[in-house]
């Protein structure tokens, strides 16, 4: 199989899998137990811990575990409870849709537009901000892999004394991410999009930020996630953190390259459109249309041909719903539809690029 759907899942690594083994079985303490065995598991966190900060050159920061990137995204909007809450208009569903069903909580809660090229423009004219009040901004984008320039944006909204969230689920493991540069209050991460198991996230926290736990019924993670924690998915993603670490140099420039010979070969397609293909982008994620074409049906005949690829959005084609985040950026509703993502991994080669290109061209022209 031919897989080139990295923004929606890795696999875990062989290394994660290894590290993580010892403690499915032999070391199962409960890291709240205080004898050896529970010391072993706590220990193991707290590495965990550490691996993560270094990958964002995070010191100081606190890292709260939770189970993923969507309820990493959850605690940090509950944090913005009572108070004003802007949140860009292509962010990810975990943020969008949460901020919406929630609308009730906050003061105010507002949409920042966003550009052609997908970049944020910030409405920091609103005269009725206050101090406290929330903007989340994600750092790249899922669907066109657009990456904002977040360091401007927290500059601008600290000298206003707001305060910054960004979902930094897809930048993690393909571009330096560095907590302290970015100048964030807090940070969303996901383990299984940088090849660690499911299940397993974290929300970061500036030393500043008063953080409210969302959850309570236990101590753990000095009570901001109570809840025992998954300590095998921890050791990966620490795992996987620190192979992301030595590693992001060389994943960087080896999907630069895929990405770049995919997309020459998909410029001499008639009519494709590379979305946002100006912007500053993660290296392994090109979204494309073709007009005229369905982007689902596309993605069906790619699948009986075994290369998965994805739409990139929450698009049914039964619903006729297109990707909110192409509607922002103001991609016609035809192209829209036609969407294919590819996002390229550590393993893809180029004669997987290839393939795909080829059996691309083929389908397009049934
Ligand atoms: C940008 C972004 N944020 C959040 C999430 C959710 O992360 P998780 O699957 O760990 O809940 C995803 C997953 O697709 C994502 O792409």
């Amino acid at each position: 199989m031919i897989y080139l759907d990295h923004n929606a899942t890795t696999r875990c690594d062989e290394r994660v899998v290894e590290a993580m083994l010892p403690y499915l079985n032999t070391m199962y303490g409960n890291p709240s137990s205080l004898y050896k065995l529970g010391r072993i598991a706590r220990s193991a966190i707290d590495t965990a811990r550490e691996q993560i900060s270094a990958l964002i050159d995070a010191a100081g920061a606190r890292i709260v575990f939770t189970s993923g990137g969507t309820e990493a995204n959850a605690l940090a909007l509950a944090n913005a409870r009572h108070r004003g809450l802007a949140v860009s208009a292509i962010e990810h569903p975990s943020i969008f849709e949460n901020a919406a069903y929630y609308k009730h909580w906050f003061r105010d809660l507002q949409t920042i537009e966003v550009n052609g090229d997908g970049l944020v423009s910030l409405p920091l004219e609103k005269t009725s901000w206050q101090t406290g009040d929330m903007v989340s901004v994600m750092l790249a984008n899922n669907e066109t892999g657009v990456i904002q320039d977040l360091a401007a944006i927290s500059e601008a909204l600290a000298e206003r004394g707001l305060n910054l969230h960004t979902d930094a689920v897809q930048a993690l493991g393909k571009i330096p991410v560095s907590f302290k540069t970015l100048g964030v209050n807090l940070m969303s991460l996901s383990s299984h999009k940088i090849y660690g198991p499911k299940g397993c996230g974290a929300l970061v926290v500036s030393e500043d930020f008063v953080l409210k736990p969302s959850q309570r019924g236990g101590d753990q993670e000095h009570g901001w996630r109570a809840g025992t924690e998954n300590v095998a998915a921890i050791v990966g993603f620490g795992k996987a953190a620190d192979l992301a670490k030595s590693e992001l140099g060389s994943r960087q420039t080896r999907m630069l390259a895929l990405r770049t010979r995919l997309e020459q070969s998909l410029r001499t397609i008639p009519g494709l459109v590379i979305f946002a293909e100006k912007a500053k982008r993660i290296p392994n994620t090109v979204q494309f249309g073709i007009p005229g074409i369905s982007g689902e049906m596309l993605l069906m005949q790619l699948d009986q041909r075994n290369i998965a690829v994805s739409s990139g959005s929450a698009c049914s084609a039964s619903s006729g719903e297109i990707s909110p985040v192409l509607t922002a950026m103001g991609v016609d509703v035809r192209l829209a539809r036609s969407a294919i993502r590819v996002s390229l991994g550590k393993d893809n080669n180029e004669s997987e690029i290839d393939q795909f290109v080829d059996v691309l061209k083929a389908s397009i022209a049934n």
